[in-house]
């Protein structure tokens, strides 16, 4: 190398990018198992087009506001979690939808038009075949990709459920950011996550915003001591009161790219919920949280593992459920596809 010329440099520098490229390349995680009914190929004949549609479009809306990566990635983490990754909480009036209380409705209401928008250019592209469901899987797969994570293949072949989550099976299944890190093992443990999972999705906190509301009894009336005093300081400023309805960051260091510094926060005390900054208190995850922080490589792989198993949770597939029309009614809620249906005759549908 001591004599390299820049040319040689150039070249080798090309070799050290493409095959760290191809390292994250695609098809790599398509060795995973995957439940019986989905397909890494699903829709190769009926709708090739999908993932590059959805991608294109993601590509332009985070160029308008990389804010809404954050969204889409939280969108799909709550649908798959409250009764299986199926669409229902896109449903108007469905609970399992971020609450007033805890979620930016702004942000929320553009994630679902999004979601749509992505819906009506593939139902365009290739009729009615492909599920809401699938859109929100690749949605949140394109979300981490496009802010600086790994790329993945998803498997595909999900449809929409009928049925709402209600108000206790969302309590139930989604677990409070005020939970500690052993509340969140055994909550995530009936279904199926182990801890090194537990601690990889929690990443998905690497991009993102939060609400006052979701930590500030972190702050008031008295500070949790595992929090840094300068990060709890600044944290004050932004919520002085319990009740402030501002918002804040949940990645100090780089709120919109997708990287391994949530973990580096965490070893630094600026954890932004008790359930994040707990996986570095506790014995169990401590040593995973470590690894992560040290090695992104590793994250990411182990991010991938993870959400490929989330977004194949209680999944409907075959002649279960349904490709709504609106990722936001039931076909049967909806009296025009209803006509038009009859007319095709093509009421196995439902
Ligand atoms: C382990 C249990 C989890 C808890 C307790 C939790 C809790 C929360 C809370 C309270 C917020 C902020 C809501 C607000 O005040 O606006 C939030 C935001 C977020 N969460 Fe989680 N979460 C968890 C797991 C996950 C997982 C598995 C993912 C995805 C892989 C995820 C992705 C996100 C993202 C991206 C945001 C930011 C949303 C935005 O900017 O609009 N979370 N989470
Ligand atoms: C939320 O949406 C409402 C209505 O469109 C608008 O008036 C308000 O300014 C928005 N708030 C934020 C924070 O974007
Ligand atoms: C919101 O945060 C700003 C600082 O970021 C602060 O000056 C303001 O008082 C806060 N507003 C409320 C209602 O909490
Ligand atoms: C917060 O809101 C509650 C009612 O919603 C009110 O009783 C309380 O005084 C408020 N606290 C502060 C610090 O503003
Ligand atoms: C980081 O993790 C990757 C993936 O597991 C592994 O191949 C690599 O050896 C690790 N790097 C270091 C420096 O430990
Ligand atoms: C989808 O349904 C929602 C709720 O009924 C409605 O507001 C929206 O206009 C519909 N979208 C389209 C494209 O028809
Ligand atoms: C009803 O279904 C049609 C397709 O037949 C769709 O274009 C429309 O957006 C749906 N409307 C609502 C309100 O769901
Ligand atoms: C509609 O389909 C059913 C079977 O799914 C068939 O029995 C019926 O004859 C069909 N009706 C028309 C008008 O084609």
């Amino acid at each position: 190398m001591a004599n390299a010329t820049p040319f040689t440099a150039f070249l080798l520098v090309s070799f050290l990018c493409i095959s760290s490229y191809f390292s994250f390349s695609k098809a790599e995680n398509t060795a995973l198992p995957i439940v019986s009914g989905l397909s890494w190929t699903f829709y190769q004949k009926s709708c090739p087009k999908v993932e590059s549609i959805v991608r294109k479009q993601l590509q332009k809306v985070f160029k308008e506001d990389i804010s809404q990566a954050a969204a889409l990635l939280r969108l799909h983490f709550h649908d798959c979690f409250v009764q299986g990754c199926d669409a229902s909480v896109l449903l108007d009036g469905s609970a399992s939808g971020p609450s007033e209380q805890d979620a930016p409705p702004n942000l929320t209401l553009r994630g679902f038009k999004i979601i749509n928008d992505l819906r009506a250019l593939v139902h365009k592209e290739c009729g009615r075949v492909v599920s809401c469901a699938d859109i929100a899987a690749l949605a949140a797969r394109d979300s981490v990709y496009l802010s600086g994570g790994p790329d993945y293949d998803v498997p595909l072949g999900r449809r929409d459920g009928l049925s709402f989550a209600t108000r206790d099976a969302t309590l139930q299944n989604l677990p409070p950011p005020f939970a500690n890190a052993d509340t969140i093992l055994s909550s995530l443990a009936t279904k199926n996550f182990d801890p090194t999972d537990v601690v990889a999705l929690s990443g998905g906190h690497t991009i993102g915003i939060s609400h006052c509301g979701s930590f500030t009894r972190r702050l008031y009336p008295t500070q949790d001591p595992t929090m840094d005093q300068t990060f709890a300081k600044n944290l004050r400023r932004v919520c002085p009161t319990e009740n402030s309805t501002n918002t804040t960051v949940l990645d100090i260091r780089t709120p919109n790219k997708f990287d391994n510094k949530y973990y580096v926060d965490l070893m630094n005390r600026q954890g932004l919920f008790t359930s994040d900054q707990d996986l570095y208190t506790n014995g169990k995850t401590r040593s995973i949280v470590t690894s992560f922080a040290v090695n992104e490589t590793l994250f990411f792989e182990k991010f991938v593992v993870a959400m490929v198993k989330m977004s194949q949770l209680s999944v409907l597939t075959g002649k279960t459920g349904e490709i709504r029309a609106n990722c936001s009614v039931r076909n049967a809620n909806n009296r025009s596809f209803l006509a038009s249906v009859v007319e095709e005759n093509a009421t196995s549908e439902y």
